[in-house]
């Protein structure tokens, strides 16, 4: 049967980050809240019956990771991504984020220098800085509808000493599904200056019609070597509250430095029984699922693009190429960000997820979840024209 991404699920009270934190974030409980990257949708009936068959067994004691469990990454990463890795390279990681920090702990030392490339996912910051490291930014640039690489200032930075650089690829907030050809002067330039690439690739199967993801490590075995590569099913199949994510490590140097950090000083490789069921049904039985909700977030992109093309024609789009997390500019509204968010939750009643968190290149953007139902994102386009126009 197919899934129904139209049916409205209530998720409150069930202590969700997106619905029962509005009043802490938005400063009101009654925003329609299109911020937290989850999505309001069911996972896979096929998740279920797993975490089900599981639950039947009472006794939730010390696991092992299952053959089953590596396999099912190994096969996915071939079938999705046209990238062939050994289940040997493979290291659990209960976030994504917190597997982003780990590497910084494992591969920089306190006062490195560390690339990010804003705007950018704001805890790419919080890594770096909070564990004393030097952030540089290697701004993106903004062309009329899309974002690129500034190659000459990376290479400025790289020139610079930096040690490590935090890839989003596809790159959220600003919608971009990086070429292979961007992706493969990137690796060259940090394999020349030997400049470590942590690639953050949790939004690489959420890749619109008309484009296709490049894992980096996949780009050659130079380029594989100098990359470690973050990748999960929390975000495809809206599995982020289980906690089980995923580290790809081809050099074995590497990985015995990040298992070093995540085994034996944090002891974080072991993760929950129920997370490893979901991750294991999702990469096996998942992806008739995933085809049919991209085909629906892609129908509310369009949606989105069509009624803000046509009713708010000074809103700025981009091309939209990845993710389901939208990046629109509100600077026509010549308001400073504080004031365009309360203008937003207060007038509006909506809880996007402003720009300037992003840090540099994020003022006056916004940055719009569409998975939820189409029904719910009308609402809110309709809600945005009454208090934009
Ligand atoms: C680029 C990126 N990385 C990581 C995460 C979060 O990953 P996790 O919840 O596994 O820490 C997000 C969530 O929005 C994200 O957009």
């Amino acid at each position: 049967m197919k899934p129904n991404f139209d049916e409205i699920i209530d998720r409150r009270n069930t202590n969700s980050l997106k619905h029962d934190a509005c009043a802490v974030v938005f400063g009101r409980e009654d925003v329609l809240p299109l911020w937290v990257a989850d999505m309001d949708f069911p996972c896979p009936e096929v998740v279920m019956q797993a975490i089900r068959k599981r639950l039947e067994h009472p006794v939730f004691g010390y696991f092992g990771h299952s053959d089953a469990f590596y396999q099912s990454i190994v096969a996915w990463m071939h079938k999705r991504h046209a990238w062939d890795i050994e289940k040997e390279w493979i290291c659990f990681s209960p976030g994504v984020v917190s597997g982003l920090a780990m590497a910084v702990q494992a591969f920089s030392r306190p006062g490195d220098k560390i690339i990010v490339q804003p705007p950018v996912y704001h805890p790419f910051y919080y890594v770096v800085e909070r564990q004393n490291r030097v952030l540089l930014h290697n701004k993106l640039i903004r062309n009329e509808d899309q974002y690129s690489m500034d190659f000459a200032d990376l290479e400025e930075k790289l020139k610079s000493g930096a040690q490590m650089l935090l890839l989003c690829n596809p790159h959220n907030p600003v919608g971009r599904c990086w070429t292979k050809e961007e992706l493969q002067r990137l690796g060259e330039l940090c394999l020349k200056y030997q400049c470590l690439v942590v690639s953050d690739e949790i939004h690489s199967d959420l890749i619109m019609q008309g484009f296709v993801h490049t894992a980096m490590a996949g780009l050659g075995k130079a380029i594989a070597d100098n990359t470690i590569t973050f990748m999960a099913p929390s975000k495809s199949f809206n599995l982020a509250g289980m906690a089980s994510s995923e580290a790809i490590i081809p050099n074995p140097e590497l990985r015995k430095s990040f298992i070093r950090i995540s085994n034996e000083v944090l002891h974080v490789s072991l993760g929950n029984t129920f997370g490893d069921a979901a991750l294991e049904a999702a990469y096996t039985h998942g992806e008739a699922w995933l085809d049919d909700l991209l085909d629906y977030l892609h129908g509310n992109l369009l949606y989105l693009n069509d009624f803000i093309t046509r009713q708010l024609p000074s809103l700025g789009l981009y091309r939209h190429e990845a993710t389901y997390l939208v990046w629109v500019d509100f600077s026509a509204l010549g308001l400073e960000h504080k004031a365009l968010q309360h203008k937003l939750v207060h007038e509006a009643g909506l809880g996007f997820s402003e720009g300037s968190i992003f840090g540099p290149g994020g003022e006056q953007h916004m940055r719009i979840n569409i998975a939820c139902p189409r029904s719910v994102l009308e609402i809110a386009m309709k809600a945005l024209q009454a208090c934009c126009v």
